[in-house]
C-alpha cells in the first residue's frame, strides 16, 4: 500500500478531519477512515459494502467496468485456457506459478490427502439420504476440526499448510460422498493415480460393479470448472472466511462458514438457481414473460445468473464459461440442448432490453456453469457442491493473507441505531 501523500478532508459539526488516502497497484485508492470515530465522533455508513475496502490483498484484482479478473496478475482466460486448476491453486496459495518441480511436489502433497478420516463416514450417515449436500458439506467440513486436531493450531506455520492442503484434497471426497449418499449408492475412495477433476468426477460415477473410464472431455471441463471459480477478491463468502477467522477461530471451522455463505441463492447458490430458472423457461418463446418478471419491482424474481456487485460489464469468466459450453455439448455430441438454446436466446433479448443495459447487468460465471455441469449428469443440488470444491483454494489463500497481516484485528463493524432509547420496566401486571 503506498501513501499518496494526499488526503481527504471531512468538515463537519466545527470538526476537520484530515484522512489519509493510499493507492494500491491498481484499482480506487482509498480514504483510511480508522481515526474517524476517535477524532469524529462518526461511524462511515455501507450496508452491504457497496464502497468499503476491507482489507490488503495481493492474489486478485477485479476491474469490473472493464470486465478484467487478475489472479496474481495473470488474466482469468489465460489461466483457463493454458493452466490447470491445481496449477492455479499453486499460484493463488503461494504468489507466482510454479517450476515443473514444484508443482510435482504440491500436486503430489494433494494426492497424499485426498481420503477422509474412516470415522467420518458415520458423521455422513447421520444426514437425512435428501439432505442438501451443501447441508451435508457445511457439517462435514466444519467436523473436520474434530478429526484433524493436529492442523488447527492457526498459530503454527506447518499446521496452517497442513489444513490448507488438507482441505484442497479433501473437498472433491467429500463433495462425492454427499452425492453418493444421496442417491444411495456406496462410497467411492479416490484414486492416486488420476489427476485431481478426473478424481473427483469417479468419485461421483463410478460404482463397484463396473470399472469406471472417465471422459477426457468432461474431465477438462470439470478442470477449468474449478479454475473459473477458484478465487474472486472479497466476495461475501470470502469476507465470510476472513471475519470467521479474525476471531482466531480454526481453519476448518472458518471455511466451513464460507460454505455456508455461498450456499445462499444471491452467490454461490445462483448456478443451482440459475438452471432450475431456464428449466422453468422451457422454451424461447416464454423469455418475454420472465424478463417482464425480472423487471417488475413489485415482483421478487431476478433474473438467476445475471448481474454482479462488481462486474459492469461481461464477467470474464461467463464469457470462458460459454466457449466452454459450446466446446462440452459440440463434443459430447449433445445438439440443440434446449436449455443452452434458452439461455443464449434469455441472454441476448436481456442484453437489447434498456433495463438490463441501464443497469449494466449481464451474466455471470452461474449463468453458463449449470448448462455443462447438467450435461455431465449432475443434479443442480451439487452445483453449488462443485462452486465450493473450487473456490476453497481462494478462501484458503486470503485466510493465510490474512493471517499474516500485521493490521490484523477482530472484525467487529458498527451500526447506525434505530432502537428505542432507555426506558424503565414495567411489571406484567402494569403492561
Ligand atoms: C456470485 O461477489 C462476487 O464476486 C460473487 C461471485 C464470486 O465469484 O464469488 O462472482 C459469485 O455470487 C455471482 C452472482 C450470482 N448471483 C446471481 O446471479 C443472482 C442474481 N443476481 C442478483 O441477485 C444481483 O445482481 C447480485 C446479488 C449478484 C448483485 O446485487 P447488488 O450488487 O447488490 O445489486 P442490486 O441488488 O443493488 O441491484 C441493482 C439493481 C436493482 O434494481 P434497482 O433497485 O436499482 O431498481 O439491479 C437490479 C436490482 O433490482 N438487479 C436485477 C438483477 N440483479 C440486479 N434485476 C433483475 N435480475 C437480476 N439478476
Amino acid at each position: 500500500m503506498a501513501d499518496t501523500n494526499k488526503t481527504a478532508t471531512l468538515s463537519f459539526d466545527n470538526k476537520r478531519i484530515e484522512l489519509p488516502i493510499y493507492a494500491g497497484t491498481a484499482g480506487p485508492d482509498v480514504i483510511d477512515i480508522r481515526k474517524l470515530y476517535a477524532e469524529g465522533g462518526v461511524f462511515t455508513y455501507d450496508p452491504g459494502f457497496t464502497s468499503t475496502a476491507s482489507c490488503d490483498s495481493t492474489i486478485t484484482f477485479i476491474d469490473g467496468e472493464e470486465g478484467v479478473l487478475l489472479h496474481r496478475g495473470y488474466p482469468i482466460d489465460q489461466l483457463a485456457g493454458k493452466s490447470h486448476y491445481l496449477e492455479v491453486c499453486y499460484l493463488l496459495l503461494y504468489g507466482d506459478l510454479p517450476t515443473a518441480e514444484q508443482l510435482e511436489d504440491f500436486e503430489s502433497r494433494v494426492t497424499q490427502h485426498t481420503m477422509l478420516h474412516e470415522q467420518m463416514q458415520y458423521f455422513f450417515r447421520g444426514f437425512r439420504r435428501d439432505a442438501h449436500p451443501m447441508a451435508v458439506m457445511v457439517g462435514v467440513v466444519g467436523a473436520m476440526s474434530a478429526f484433524y486436531h493436529d492442523s488447527t493450531d492457526i498459530n503454527d506455520p506447518w499446521q496452517r499448510e497442513v489444513a490448507s492442503i488438507r482441505l484442497i484434497a479433501k473437498m472433491p471426497t467429500i463433495a462425492a460422498w454427499a452425492y453418493k449418499y444421496s442417491i444411495g449408492q456406496p462410497f467411492v475412495y479416490p484414486r492416486n493415480d488420476l489427476d485431481y477433476a478426473s478424481n473427483f468426477l469417479r468419485m461421483c460415477f463410478a460404482v463397484p460393479a463396473e470399472e469406471y473410464e472417465v471422459n477426457p472431455i468432461l474431465s477438462r471441463a470439470m478442470d477449468r470448472i474449478f479454475t473459473l471459480h477458484a478465487d474472486h477478491e472479497q466476495n461475501a463468502s470470502t469476507s465470510t472466511v476472513r471475519l470467521a477467522s479474525s476471531s482466531g477461530a480454526n481453519p476448518f471451522a472458518c471455511i466451513a462458514a464460507g460454505i455456508a455463505c455461498l450456499w445462499g441463492p444471491a452467490h454461490g447458490g445462483a448456478n443451482q438457481a440459475c438452471l432450475e430458472m431456464l428449466r422453468e423457461i422451457g422454451t424461447p418463446d416464454r423469455i418475454p414473460e420472465f424478463i417482464a418478471r425480472a423487471k417488475d419491482k413489485n415482483d421478487p424474481f431476478r433474473l438467476m445468473g445475471f448481474g454482479h456487485r462488481v462486474y459492469k460489464n461481461f464477467d470474464p469468466r461467463a464469457t470462458v464459461m460459454k466457449q466452454s459450453a459450446d466446446e462440452v455439448l459440440d463434443l459430447l455430441g449433445i445438439e440443440n440442448n434446449p436449455t443452452l438454446q434458452v439461455a443464449k436466446e434469455l441472454e441476448k433479448q436481456a442484453l437489447e432490453d434498456p433495463y438490463f443495459a441501464d443497469k449494466k447487468l449481464f451474466p455471470n460465471v452461474d449463468f453458463y456453469s449449470g448448462i455443462i455441469l447438467d450435461a455431465m449428469g449432475l443434479p443442480t443440488s451439487m452445483f453449488t457442491p462443485i462452486f465450493a470444491i473450487a473456490r476453497t483454494v481462494g478462501w484458503i489463500s486470503q485466510w493465510k493473507e490474512q493471517l499474516s497481516d500485521p493490521q490484523l484485528k477482530i472484525g467487529r463493524p458498527r451500526q447506525l441505531y434505530h432502537g428505542e432509547t432507555t426506558r424503565d420496566y414495567i411489571d406484567v401486571e402494569n403492561r
